[in-house]
């Protein structure tokens, strides 16, 4: 039988796809295209309700296409999702259950979940160190899709980071809600010192932190680890003291501020980016004006915004909401017009420089594609041979969104 995997989410979603397609193999299933396929597996994610709409529409489609292939659910959804969704699949499976799962064409294991190794196809390789979140911001289904907080023990992470290197993977990526929280035996600070420690060339990144657990031991060793990034993904949510008392964020603005200033006081040259929700309930123009204040202060190298979408289950969900699509729109645009003007006279500064860049693909119009170590884009004319390796590109022209580079130069 044939099998295609279709992953809406973040990147631990896509680790879990990657065992997913790995356990399917082992029970000699063959993984395909969507049309020929016999098993259409869906690994999603309830966190907005633009990715359930998208994912909706998609089952819906196969299924009127074709009544004879089986569709799986799996990810992190809540029931009321998965309610909606029941009738038109086959199968609703925990991902975490993988190795019990009860189809008719798999063989139930008697492994953990993290002993399967993951079958690595992305450029990427990613390293789940934990799972779930305690943290229970008010917006937020992570609590109640993925449950209570989980570190995998330290040793076996260094083996799988060990092997996804093994495998050529140049940028590996570390991942969990709330990584700064690890607690696999060792604190994440040692365990991103152990990780440097393991031999190869590659960069390794992680992600998510939460600001109140972001210690000053991980800052060190982002400065004196080689192989970990000079990039830091910390986010903010809101620049509003109200708003994030209402978001469950126990840090106010002014805390925020300083451990930027003091993260930066120990990496001067790092790159941070930040994750904003605009149009949480209750956020007037005024709330909204400090979330802007704090990005022309702060100076972020990119954010994520998302525009506040309601979840059931969550506590913000019986919150009425007070701001339109509309505004929320016009308030996802103001930040984003911040940001890439911020980012142009920041890309300004590479002109003619020389920088390091990892070949992650091709684009449409053939151009290679790739970041640097602050993960910007670059794009630059080059060989398809060069794609997963490093490489020294000149900077000839910039935009607001990345870099251009003319040749590479010799490594
Ligand atoms: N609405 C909008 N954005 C959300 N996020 C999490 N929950 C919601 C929600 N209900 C965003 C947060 C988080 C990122 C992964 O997704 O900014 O950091
Ligand atoms: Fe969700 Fe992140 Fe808050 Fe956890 S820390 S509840 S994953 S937003």
């Amino acid at each position: 039988m044939k099998y295609h995997l279709i992953t809406y989410g973040c990147q631990m979603n896509k680790n879990d796809s990657e065992r997913i397609s790995s356990f399917f193999d082992k029970n000699n299933l063959t993984e395909s295209e969507e049309a020929d396929a016999d098993i259409i597996v869906f690994n999603a994610c309830s966190i907005r309700q633009s990715s359930i709409d998208r994912m909706t529409a998609k089952i819906k489609k196969i299924k009127e296409q074709s009544k004879d292939k089986i569709i799986i659910l799996t990810g992190c959804l809540l029931k009321k999702d998965i309610k909606k969704l029941e009738n038109f699949c086959d199968y609703i499976l925990k991902s975490e259950e993988l190795p019990s799962w009860n189809l008719p064409f798999l063989k139930k294991e008697k492994i953990d979940y993290f002993e399967i190794i993951p079958k690595r196809r992305d450029t990427a390789g990613y390293i789940s160190i934990m799972k779930g979140c305690n943290n229970f911001c008010s917006y937020c289904v992570v609590p109640y899709t993925k449950g209570r907080e989980f570190s995998r023990p330290a040793k076996d992470i260094i083996e799988e980071v060990k092997e996804a290197v093994f495998c050529g993977k140049k940028e590996i990526w570390i991942l969990g809600q709330n990584v700064n929280s690890y607690n696999g035996g060792i604190s994440f600070a040692d365990l991103l010192v152990e990780i440097d420690k393991i031999k190869g060339d590659f960069w390794v990144r992680f992600t998510s932190s939460h600001p109140k657990d972001f210690s000053f031991d991980i800052a060190k060793a982002i400065k004196n680890c080689k192989k970990i990034t000079k990039y830091l993904n910390l986010p903010l949510q809101s620049g509003d003291d109200e708003i994030l008392k209402k978001m469950n964020r126990p840090y106010n603005a002014e805390q925020y501020s300083k451990l930027v200033a003091n993260i930066r006081e120990i990496v001067p040259d790092i790159a941070l980016s930040t994750d904003i929700i605009v149009g949480f309930p209750g956020e007037t123009e005024h709330h909204f004006h400090n979330t802007v204040k704090m990005f022309n202060e702060i100076d972020f190298d990119m954010a994520y915004i998302a525009k506040y979408s309601p979840r059931h289950e969550t506590k913000s969900f019986a919150e009425k909401e007070t701001v339109s699509e509309e505004e929320k729109k016009r308030r996802e645009r103001v930040l984003t017009e911040i940001l890439t003007e911020k980012n142009l006279i920041k890309n300004r500064l590479y002109l003619k420089n020389i920088v390091k860049v990892l070949v992650m693909g091709i684009n449409k119009k053939g151009y290679l594609f790739g970041k640097t170590e602050g993960y910007k884009d670059v794009i630059f004319p080059g060989s398809e041979k060069k794609i997963n390796s490093f490489a020294n590109i000149k900077i000839t022209k910039c935009s607001k969104w990345g870099l251009e580079g003319k040749k590479i130069i010799q490594k």
